[in-house]
Formats: C-alpha cells, structure tokens, sequence
C-alpha cells in the first residue's frame, strides 16, 4: 500500500507567476506532476519554459504563487528539494578539458557522492548510455548526442527521484534524440518522475501529459492524444501551430 508521503504530487505549481521587471515571464502558471509522471513543456522561444525550470530548483524565486516538490516548499527546503531533483540546465556546465569519467567524478564530488557508490553508479550509467567505451574521452571531442549523455549522467549521480531537463536534446540528431529517450524510458520505468521542455514534438508525444506555455501561461495541458483530438489533429505539431495561431487570432 502505497503510504500519504508517496501520495504527494511529485511537483506542483500553484498559480506561480515570475516577473522580470514589467515582463511577466510565468504568469500565474499551475502544474501538478504526479509520482513516477511524463510531463512535458512545450511552447515558443521565450514563452517561460527555462524560466519555469528553474523556479523547480530553487534557482529562481517565484514573484508569487507557491512551488512545491514533493510537498515541501522549495523556498523554505531548498537543501531537501536539492537532493531530490536532478536539474539539467539548457545550457549545461561540462568541462571541456575533462574526461567523461573526470567530469562525472566532479559531479559526484559536488553531491558528496564517494567511494564504492559512485564506482557502482558511474559503471551502471555508462553502461545505461553506452558509454563506456569513451570513459577517457575529452569532453570537449564527445559528439553532441554524447554530450548530451554525459550531462545526463553527471545529473544522475545523486539518485535524484525527479528529472529536470530542459531541452536536452536540442540540436541532436534524430538517431541520437531516439537513443537518449530510451535512456529516460528505462528510468521512468526504474520509477522516476520527468519533467522536460522539448522544442521537439514528437518527443512531446512521449510525454503522459503535455503542457503548452504561450507568454507565460499554460494555455493547455492534457494528454497528446486529447490535444490532437481537441484540435482534429494527427500530430501534436498541428495541435501546437492551432493552439498558438488560435492566441494571436
Ligand atoms: N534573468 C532574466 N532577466 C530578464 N528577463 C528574463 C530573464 N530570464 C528570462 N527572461 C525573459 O523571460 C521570458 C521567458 O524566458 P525563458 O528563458 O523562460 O523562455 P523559454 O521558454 O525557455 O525560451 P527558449 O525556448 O528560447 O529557451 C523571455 O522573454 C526572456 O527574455
Ligand atoms: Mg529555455
């Protein structure tokens, strides 16, 4: 039997909003992502995605509303919400003059991760991604699938029980995007809760449920399948183009 504490939203969102000056970047924007949920973020450049993200983790205050993950505050908790959360940034920090394995091991250095439990875990990563061959390869020489490998891996090494990505695939090729969301399939399946903003719709189509973000609010948010039939749509691309020319109609 599932107890209370695994019944808490995994994230949620409550009528946040976050201002930049006049811009109000989020507005007035809730979300509640269920334990063990697919949940995608989709929208135009600039329409609050990252911005959003970063609220999740603390590195952003809301200007208003409340962000919870798990049930706790991330204002009051960050150090709990921190362990918690694995947060891969659009633009993520690897060490180009590093190898996979060294940037891995200054990434669980950071989270306090040692020993015999970072060995298990960086073999059991490298082997999930199929890096293994290229543990001494530059960072900086990795191609951008394996790049984007690594950074998953570097966020995955504190046992995070809710991912946060954004955009990790952006500017990957096609075979490459296939083989990372493998990769986040098997942990999904290993019963971790995702969160990821995607330029790419058909990796929206992976997600449980999509939500679409048009300047700062989520104009709709719903399984795929009931955004294309919303829309009388066979892909989630046509649902996305209705949605925002229906907004600036
Ligand atoms: N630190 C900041 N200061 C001022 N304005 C900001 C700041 N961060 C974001 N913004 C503005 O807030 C809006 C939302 O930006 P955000 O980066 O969240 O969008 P996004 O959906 O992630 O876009 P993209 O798809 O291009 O990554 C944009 O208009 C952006 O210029
Ligand atoms: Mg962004």
């Amino acid at each position: 039997m599932p107890s209370a504490v695994d019944q808490k939203p995994a994230i949620e969102l409550k009528n946040v909003t976050r201002r930049f000056g006049a811009l109000a970047a989020v507005d007035g924007l809730s979300i509640t992502v269920a334990p063990g949920e697919v949940f995608g973020l989709v929208g135009p450049d600039g329409a609050g995605k990252t911005t959003t993200l970063r609220m999740l983790c603390g590195l952003l205050d809301a200007t208003e509303g409340e962000v919870l993950i798990e049930g706790d505050d991330v204002r009051t908790h960050l150090d709990e919400v921190k362990d918690k959360i694995g947060y891969m940034a659009q633009r993520f920090g690897l060490y180009t003059d590093l190898t996979v394995e060294e940037n891995m091991i200054f990434y669980a250095d950071l989270f306090g991760v040692t020993g015999a439990d970072r060995e298990a875990l960086m073999t059991r990563l490298l082997a999930m991604t199929r890096m293994a061959p290229f543990r001494s390869r530059p960072a900086g020489k990795l191609s951008g699938g394996m790049k984007q490998k690594l950074a998953l891996m570097c966020t995955l090494l504190h046992h995070p029980k809710i991912l946060i990505l954004d955009e990790p695939t952006n500017g990957v090729d096609p075979l490459s995007r296939r083989d990372f969301w493998l990769i986040l399939d098997e942990l999904v399946a290993q019963g971790l809760t995702l969160m990821i903003s995607t330029a790419y719709l058909d990796e929206a189509e992976r997600c449980h449920r999509v939500g679409l973000l048009h300047h700062g609010k989520l104009i709709h948010c719903d399984t795929p399948a009931a955004l294309k039939a919303m829309y009388g749509v066979k892909t989630l691309e046509g649902a996305f183009v209705a949605a925002i020319e229906r907004q600036a109609a």
